[in-house]
């Protein structure tokens, strides 16, 4: 794993984020809940994205890219991050976001407030960004400039890393607070937070499984989603240390035995349907009562409702 050790990475995130016990919702619930705080990874508003960027924009740099093209929805946590990393690094920020314009609040006013080139791709389809970016990197290489292109999320198996290295800090910290949790929760997006969180299980061993909760795709295709990136990490950091493998991934991902090598448990849990709300920026019924009921008022929530309220309300479901 001295992938973790070689790869190239740009200083992002604050770390370690805090581990904390959340003894309301544990109380309520009657299981033991603790937090992993990754939303204070102390870039702009802080979230997941910041680790995985750490790895991207070293490589942006590494091929000395000038600029940075990504796109997703107009609220997207990610494309926020993108802009915010681009900037640190010095590279100018081009966003494609789905849909018509929207008024500009919320991580859209912090994308303008950084100075990102903002552009809508005019369909409501998630999927027409795609093409988008793809679009808008051919004109900046037209016109000479060097763009460093990422998907929406920045789901590939570099970006993914972030979260075999999250891992390895949460293992640190469930360590010597003594901790051996069963499970890991986490909302599912674009698929690369649990594929880096199913292969850092993997490596390390862990005793609990990793349960995401689709906050947009499909269950279905967040499997195939998670499976491939996950191997595609194991691959890019086993290359490098010859420790993890394609097949060592995927076994416990497809829940077929799920016993690791220990004979510990670390099945990869796949995100289950059923907890998909209206769509995304959509306030969920389920959620917000759950939430403030379970939980009372914790600051952030407004920021980012959508993909906490549902990995909550997966949480409850699952655990009640
Ligand atoms: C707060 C939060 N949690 C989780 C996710 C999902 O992460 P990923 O896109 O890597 O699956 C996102 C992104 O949509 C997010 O903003």
């Amino acid at each position: 794993m001295n992938g973790l050790l070689t790869l190239p990475r740009v200083s992002l995130a604050v770390t370690p984020t805090p581990l904390q016990p959340a003894p309301r919702l544990s109380e309520e619930l009657g299981v033991e809940v603790w937090l992993k705080r990754d939303d204070l990874t102390g870039l702009g508003l802080g979230g997941n994205k910041t680790r995985g960027l750490e790895y991207l924009l070293a490589e942006a740099i590494a091929q000395g890219c000038d600029c940075l093209v990504t796109g997703a929805g107009p609220q997207s946590n990610w494309a926020m991050l993108a802009a915010l990393a681009a900037r640190r690094c010095g590279l100018d920020p081009y966003l494609v976001f789905y849909g018509s314009p929207v008024p500009v609040t919320g991580n859209l006013l912090l994308d303008q407030m950084v100075g990102a080139d903002v552009r809508f791709t005019g369909d409501p389809d998630r999927a027409s960004v795609d093409v988008a970016i793809q679009t808008l990197a051919d004109e900046l290489r037209v016109a000479g400039r060097r763009p460093y292109v990422l998907p929406r999320g920045g789901a590939t198996a570099l970006g993914a890393v972030g979260y075999v290295r999250a891992s390895l800090e949460l293992a640190e910290q469930l360590l010597a607070a003594g901790l051996t949790p069963s499970r890991l929760w986490l909302a599912t997006g674009s698929c690369g937070t649990q594929a880096g969180l199913v292969a850092g299980a993997r490596w390390l061993r862990v005793p609990y499984q990793v349960v995401g909760v689709t906050v947009s795709r499909p269950a279905e295709e967040c499997v195939a989603r998670v499976l491939d990136l996950a191997g595609a990490v194991a691959e890019l950091l086993g290359d490098r240390a010859g420790r993890l493998s394609r097949a060592g991934v995927r076994a416990p991902l497809a829940g077929r035995g799920g016993r690791g090598p220990a004979g510990r448990p670390h099945r990869g849990r796949l995100p289950g349907p059923g907890v998909l709300g209206q769509g995304h920026g959509l306030p969920d019924r389920r959620g917000p009562r759950r939430r403030s009921r379970r939980t009372g008022r914790v600051p952030g929530d407004r920021r980012r409702p959508d993909p906490v309220q549902r990995r909550e309300v997966g949480a409850v479901k699952e655990a009640t």
